[in-house]
């Protein structure tokens, strides 16, 4: 490789799935105002990134062709930009990387100071690349789409949360968070991840593709006082009778017909509700989810690894749907 030039993925228009990503040599990226360079060891993959190249977002994203995709990355620093004082190179960092500009796979990346977090040396490059995206998402959907603490307290009441596609990226981390909390959790997931949803925490679980798990009907008959929605295509009228009187509906995947049914409950006064939800890239959100992996308090699930020089078969794979736990590309 010919020096200041880096190995990347890219592709150049919208849709063509894990074909349409290319093998590139492009120059190692220079970073500007308040940006630090970092030398990736591992980027995670999330299902926004194949909703991105499918042309999902269009016309805010991406940015620009070609483009290199992907936005949660972990690495060392090794050049800083003007204006950046609180890292250094040789800082071993997680980034958040923007949507509209990616840049996770390749051998180096751009990344805002203000999304760059340090990370303890006892969470590895790997499991710290698996949280910007998914471990906020689901802090988020828990904390303030749900409006719930993550601390146990005697005096408070339990609430009831169900979390559907708890094996995924998001749900695993979903299930754990609500379990630091004094919540019951009932969790969808396919046969073969039951055990595995249980061992995070669930209270109870049921297979997605029984009857009652397709009605979202808990074993215990409760009524859910939040739905962490991380599957799609799950119709209002599903959760309505599930819900707790004054029950929520937090929807990571919002469709058209979602915002209609959030915009008409809020119109009608409802006191069943649906929230659509939209991950917001908070450094402090992603310190406080490096020190839950640090202390123990939660786990990362890796589906798989594969190397930059095979991240076409983690784009495939992501795209597949079927991921227990989150998708890692790593430098060789
Ligand atoms: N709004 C936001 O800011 C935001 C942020 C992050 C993610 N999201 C969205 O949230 C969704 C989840 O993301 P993710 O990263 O967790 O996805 P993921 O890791 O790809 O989820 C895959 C898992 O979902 C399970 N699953 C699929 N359909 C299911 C169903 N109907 N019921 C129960 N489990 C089901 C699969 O189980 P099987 O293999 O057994 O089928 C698999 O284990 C995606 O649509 C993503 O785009 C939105």
């Amino acid at each position: 490789m010919a020096a200041n030039l880096m190995k990347a993925l890219c592709y150049d228009r919208y849709g063509g799935g894990a074909e349409g990503l290319k093998h590139v040599e492009i120059p190692i990226p220079t970073p500007k105002k308040d940006e630090v360079l970092l030398k990736l060891e591992s980027a995670s993959v999330n299902p926004v990134d194949w909703k991105i190249q499918k042309g999902m977002l269009r016309p805010f994203m991406p940015g620009k062709f070609p483009f290199v995709p992907v936005t949660d990355v972990a690495g060392e620093v090794v050049e800083v930009g003007p204006g950046v004082q609180n890292f250094k190179a040789g800082d071993k960092v997680v980034s958040m990387l923007s949507f509209r500009n990616g840049g996770g796979l390749a051998e180096y990346a751009v990344a805002n100071k203000t999304l760059t977090v340090k990370r303890p040396p006892e969470v590895s490059a790997s499991e710290s690349s698996t949280l910007p995206i998914a471990g906020l998402t689901a802090l988020q959907a828990i904390t303030e789409g749900a409006g719930l603490k993550l601390e146990k307290s005697s005096t408070d009441k339990q609430t009831n949360v169900l979390i559907t596609a708890a094996s995924g990226g998001v749900g695993h981390f979903a299930v754990q968070l609500a379990k630091l909390g004094n919540i019951h959790v009932t969790a969808t997931c396919g046969a073969r991840n039951i055990e595995l949803v249980k061992s995070l925490g669930a209270d109870e679980v049921i297979d997605y593709k029984t009857p009652e798990g397709a009605a979202l009907k808990s074993p215990s008959g409760r009524k859910y006082d939040a739905v962490i929605h991380c599957a799609t295509s799950i119709p209002w009228s599903t959760f309505e009778p599930n819900l707790s009187e004054n029950g929520k509906v937090i929807d990571m995947t919002p469709g058209p017909r979602a915002f209609l049914t959030s915009f008409t409950k809020k119109l009608t006064f409802s006191k069943k509700m649906l929230v659509p939800l939209f991950v917001a890239s908070k450094s402090g959100n992603l310190e406080y989810m490096l020190g839950l992996v640090r202390d123990g308090k939660i786990k990362v699930v890796i589906d798989s690894k594969f190397p930059l020089a095979k991240a076409e078969e983690a784009w495939a794979k992501i795209m597949d749907g079927h991921a227990t736990g989150k998708i890692i590309v790593t430098s060789e």
